[in-house]
Order: structure tokens, then sequence, then C-alpha cells
């Protein structure tokens, strides 16, 4: 299916339709986004060895709360807290703990913040204390990798353009991509279509077009990428246990390219990297 409809005329469910959205529309996602984004940098400063997943989580909960937001994740199909985060070699969906973190653990935290409506979508990686070299090379690759589609993300391209400079990119630098999980259309509601795949040709998929708002959140593995979920039904680790990144940002096409909604406003783009380490 790959007909658009005015958001403003569409159900409020996934039709498979693909939304347009209006300028007022773009000024929600903005601010929802926004609210995201500062909450990622926020926890910048708390991720170091010795705190828990888990007093991030309720960090991201208050953070919410004090600004009228709520996390989209929080009961969202029985998901039972306010953010993910995903450990070393977890690929997305861990579920905050309280096991501490330890020096050198690499992490995701993916937030959703829903303000007025709007559903602002983001993830980033941090490392605890001092990174090791391969996991600093592979956060920096991921990270390029949502940048190199992001780059493709424009009016009369296919939305395999998108996956396709990831897959790129990423193989080029002989790691893998995660197939079992895709980006989304999003905006009132969490997910919607269409799926934004991070592999693929640049002619497939269906066409771009200025109001289209989805994510981009590329799952990048040092190993393989075939993927297995534990016991508690959310969990997804690579199968060879190898080295998972993952970078996501909530867009929204424009008439010459597109508008990234979850920016970093202190610039704290690629966090694990770029905190300075203690003297
Ligand atoms: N935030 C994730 C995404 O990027 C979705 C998490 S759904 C949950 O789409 F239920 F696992 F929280
Ligand atoms: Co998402
Ligand atoms: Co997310």
């Amino acid at each position: 299916m790959n007909s658009y409809i005015a958001a403003n005329d569409a159900p409020l469910k996934n039709t498979g339709q693909i939304k347009l959205y209006s300028a007022a529309d773009f000024d929600g996602m903005r601010a929802a986004s926004q609210l995201t984004a500062r909450c990622l940098d926020e926890v910048t400063h708390m991720v170091k060895p010795g705190v828990t997943t888990q007093e991030i989580d309720e960090f991201v909960y208050e953070y919410g709360r004090q600004n009228n937001a709520v996390p989209a994740t929080l009961n969202y199909r029985g998901y039972p807290y306010s953010s993910c985060i995903s450990l070393n070699h977890v690929v997305c969906h861990g579920m905050p703990g309280p096991k501490p973190l330890r020096n050198g653990d690499v992490l995701n935290v993916d937030i959703t913040f829903v303000l007025d409506g709007w559903h602002g979508d983001s993830s980033r990686m941090y490392i605890a204390g001092q990174p090791k070299r391969a996991a600093e090379r592979l956060v920096d690759l991921t990270y390029d990798c949502l940048m190199a589609g992001i780059d493709a993300v424009k009016p009369g391209n296919r939305m395999g353009a998108i996956g396709a400079a990831i897959q790129d990119l990423a193989e080029r630098e002989r790691c893998s991509v995660v197939r079992d999980f895709c980006g989304h259309g999003l905006g009132r509601l969490f997910h919607d279509a269409p799926n934004v795949l991070h592999y693929g040709r640049t002619d497939e998929g269906v066409e771009m077009r200025p109001g289209m708002i989805f994510t981009i959140e590329p799952m990048i593995n040092l190993g393989k990428h075939h993927v297995k979920i534990l016991k508690d039904g959310w969990t997804a680790v690579t199968r060879d246990r190898s080295l998972s990144a993952q970078f996501e940002h909530s867009v929204g096409v424009t008439e010459d390219g597109c508008e990234i909604f979850t920016t970093s406003p202190a610039g704290l783009h690629k966090p694990g990297l770029s905190v300075p380490k203690a003297a």
C-alpha cells in the first residue's frame, strides 16, 4: 500500500496509508522531540559506573512529568518502563533494572515523550567510564549510518534510499544491519506506516513526499545481524553475543530535504564519545 492522506483527514490508527502532516503539525513534533532531546542530553551526565539503568529510567519518568509529557513506552503493549535501555550485546528493547553500570558498558537509551499528543522518539549511545576501542568504533559508525540514512531523505527519493545508504556504510566497515526491527512513521501515533528499513536498495519502497514524518533508527552489530528475544518477551540480543549499537532520530520530509526534530540542543550528538574523561 502506498497511498498518501492528509493527516487531518485520516483516522487515528495505522491504516497502511501514509499520513502527510501540516506545518502546524511539524511545530507539534518539534516541541515533543526537543523535550526528548533535552532529556537525552541530561542522561549524558548520569551515565557512569555504579549508576543503575533503573535510576536512569526513573529520571526519564520524572523529567517527563515535570514537563507535562508522558513516556510513550510506559504500558505500551504491556511494556512497563519509561525508556528502553540496551546494554552491550542487547540490540533494542532492553529493560531498565537494578544492576549497576560497569566501566566500559556501552548503552543505548531510547526515549519517546508524548507532548500535546505528539511523539518525539529518539535514542543515543552512551559509554560508562572508559570506552574500549571496538565499542567506540561501532558507536561512531552507527551514528554515521543514521546520518547517512538521513542524508537520503528528500522528496522524490524512495524509502529504500535510506536503507541502502545505511547498509552500504555498515557493510563497508564489515559490520551488519539488524533486519528484525525497523524505523516507523509517527506523529499522533507512536508506530505508524511506513516501515523504515535500514537495508535494501534505492529503487525499493514508497516515494518520499513533503509532510511525511518517520524515525530512522539503525541497529548495527559488530558480528552477524541475527537477533533473538529473551524470555522476558522484550529484550532483543545478538545471537552471536557481539556488540550492538543504535541511534534514532525523528525526522520530517520538507520541500527540499528533511528536518531532524530530535537534534540535541546541547550538541551532545554522540554523548558516549564527547564527554571529557575525568582528570
Ligand atoms: N522507542 C522504540 C522505538 O524506537 C519502541 C519501544 S516500544 C517498547 O520505536 F515497548 F519496547 F517500549
Ligand atoms: Co522508534
Ligand atoms: Co525509539
